[in-house]
């Protein structure tokens, strides 16, 4: 088996307009699911392939992402950021690296995508057969914002085509593409698409029309593009299936926990009924509450009188005195508060907002 040396690219500049309230002010790829930003989730997935150099696209939101990555030594890679002025497209993100990434073969992986499973098939496939590419595939139900894909039977890429009006299949581009250097003749070629940017799958069409090698494998596990604020919030109910339980924090004898339950260090949990999987991140209050299930809670939050499943608090939320609160978002620093009960609501809260209800 031939071994090429192995850089990543990750992607984690672009506007996630879709994800308002929470951008611009969080740059989308920082946006926790079960506890973890997603972007850390695509990063800790790279030394696995024998990555040790990661170089990452940012754009505005560069201070808050090399606040949580720093130089990436806490994840077992050497990260380098290159700035992107503009979101001008995932080609244009290639053009950008091509300095960092030489002559090398390197993983591009979009830094809003969650993959939990088909990374290691799919680097077997590119070592292995030695193609110019292979890409990670899944199948949708509406597939027309996506890159879609037509494959033959052994997975051989044959056409694609960008966000599509009418798709010719329901195979799509997962977000995760393992190229050889032969793509950078393809980038250098590509003129913007119909909405301005240099995109990653004319590139590929490129490639196939140049007669090179593009091979697809499929997502095997969970896949989601984290990209506005219902796919948050399946993302975090399914990977906090995976959670295991810990109890660093506090919890007194007046509160009941089922199910898993993470009680980050410094977090307490008062006269509460949690109710798993629940997780209480670091320096975090629950008190008087019944929280759960699905619903991951971030550090130093304040959760009182208040009665909340399904959902996500980013870090330093604070809701008090709410009732049959679910499927919600609460930005960073945010306040929700009620003056009178009543049951069943759900908010998306940006950062730093104050609401009474
Ligand atoms: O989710 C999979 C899809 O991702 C693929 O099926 C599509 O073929 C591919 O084009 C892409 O489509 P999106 O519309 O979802 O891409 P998005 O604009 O969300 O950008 C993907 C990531 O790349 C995201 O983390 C932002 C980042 N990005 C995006 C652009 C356009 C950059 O860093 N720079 C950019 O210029």
């Amino acid at each position: 088996m031939s071994r090429r040396r192995l850089r990543a690219l990750v992607l984690a500049g672009g506007r996630g307009t879709r994800l308002r309230p929470f951008t611009p002010a969080l740059p989308k790829q920082l946006m926790p699911v079960a506890g973890k930003p997603v972007l850390v989730r695509c990063l800790e997935q790279l030394p696995a392939l024998g990555v040790s150099e990661a170089a990452v696209i940012v754009g505005d939101g560069r201070p808050q992402i090399e606040a949580v990555l720093g130089d990436g030594s806490g994840l077992g890679l050497s990260v380098t950021y290159v700035p992107q002025p503009e979101p001008l497209g995932l080609a244009h993100c290639v053009a950008l690296a091509r300095a960092f990434l030489g002559d090398d073969s390197f993983v591009l992986c979009l830094g809003d995508v969650v993959v939990t499973d088909g990374l290691a098939a799919a680097h077997e496939r590119f070592v292995c057969e030695g193609p110019d590419a292979v890409v990670l595939t899944a199948k949708v139900a509406d597939p027309r914002q996506y890159g879609v894909v037509e494959v033959d039977g052994r997975g051989r890429v044959l056409a694609l085509a960008e966000k599509p009006r009418v798709p010719r299949s329901d195979l799509v581009l997962a977000g995760v593409y393992f190229l050889s250097p032969a793509v950078h003749k393809a980038v250098a070629g590509l003129r913007p698409s119909a909405r301005g940017e240099l995109e990653i799958t004319d590139a590929l069409s490129a490639l196939v029309a140049d007669g090179a090698t593009v091979l697809s494998t499929p997502v095997t596990g969970y896949w989601k593009d984290v990209g506005d604020v219902e796919a948050v919030l399946d993302c975090n109910r399914v990977l906090m299936e995976a959670l295991a339980p810990e109890r660093a924090g506090s919890v007194d004898a007046a509160s009941r926990l089922d199910g898993t339950v993470v009680v980050e260090s410094g977090a307490s949990v008062l006269r509460s009924r949690l109710i798993g999987p629940v997780l209480v991140g670091a320096g975090s209050v629950v008190r008087d509450s019944r929280v759960g299930p699905y619903t991951a809670i971030g550090r130093d939050c304040r959760v009182s009188d208040t009665e909340i499943t399904g959902s996500v608090l980013l870090d330093g939320a604070v809701m008090a005195g709410l009732d049959g609160v679910h499927n919600s978002v609460i930005g960073r620093g945010a306040e929700v508060r009620a003056t009178h009960p009543r049951t069943d609501r759900c908010f998306l809260v940006g950062d730093h907002t104050y609401v009474e209800v």
